[in-house]
């Protein structure tokens, strides 16, 4: 079920069967020449409505801004600096307890935003400790959906070490099978891009000059995707079951 879509009444009427929430979490940033700009965000909302196909869970809102500001050097890129998405996420979640859900699992599509999220956990755990308001009963989890065993197995047996760690054949072909339309298909040299560590945005560019890292998204396949999708939903079906009875 879709947040946007629900009326009040009926999210009130769902708290009563569930205190259960699903919120993806991504960003809006390159993905090297064949990746669509919205590939973190986009991958785990369409893994998020795959497990409501097969439970009863709630999805919220896909937060599709994140912690980018390293690929700030390619159009197109838009980034939340570190101190904004913490609290953005301190707000989103206040906002959801209020109403009465208690076990929050984010599902994240973007290695960048790991810390926040994380960061953000320990705020509101910390303002519960203070004092300032009492959460105790609140659950939080953070979900990576490309560390999930399905995908890696998946990713390891189709990509090998040409998976790389951005603009990944994994993520191109799950928004391949998302987003049949708009799918690309650029040349890319070399094959398989370089690899290093990432400072700000222009040291990005310089180093990473198509925005690749590591990586060979001319293998994505929509039926890759597919794979990888089938895989992550098994795997997180499961993951957001045990986390409910926590
Ligand atoms: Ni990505």
């Amino acid at each position: 079920m879709r947040l946007q879509t629900l009326t009040w009444p009926e999210v009130e009427t769902y708290l009563k069967r569930s205190n259960g929430i699903i919120v993806p979490i991504g960003s809006t940033e390159q993905h090297g020449p064949n990746g669509m700009l919205g590939t973190d965000a986009i991958c785990p909302e369409t893994i998020a409505f795959g497990i409501a196909k097969k439970m009863e869970v709630l999805i919220a809102p896909t937060l599709s801004i994140g912690q980018a500001h390293h690929h700030l050097g390619f159009p197109g890129t838009i980034a939340l600096r570190p101190s904004t998405l913490l609290a953005v996420l301190v707000d989103v979640v206040r906002s959801l307890y209020r109403h009465g859900f208690r076990h929050l699992y984010f599902l994240n599509g973007h290695g960048g935003n790991e810390a926040t999220v994380n960061a953000a956990f320990q705020e509101i755990y910390a303002q519960s400790s203070f004092g300032d308001a009492d959460m105790s009963d609140l659950r939080l989890k953070l979900c990576n959906w490309y560390m999930a065993p399905g995908v890696g197995r998946i990713s390891k047996e189709l990509f090998g070490d040409q998976e790389g760690s951005h603009a990944t054949p994994s993520e191109v072909s799950l928004t391949f099978y998302a987003c049949p339309n708009d799918v690309k298909s650029t040349p890319m040299s070399p094959a398989i891009a370089p690899e290093g560590s990432i400072r700000d945005a222009g040291d990005y560019r310089a180093q990473f000059a198509d925005g690749r890292i590591g990586s060979n998204p001319q293998l994505a396949t929509a039926a890759a995707g597919e794979r990888l999708f089938e895989a992550c939903v098994t795997d997180l079906l499961e993951d957001y079951g045990k986390f409910l009875s926590t």
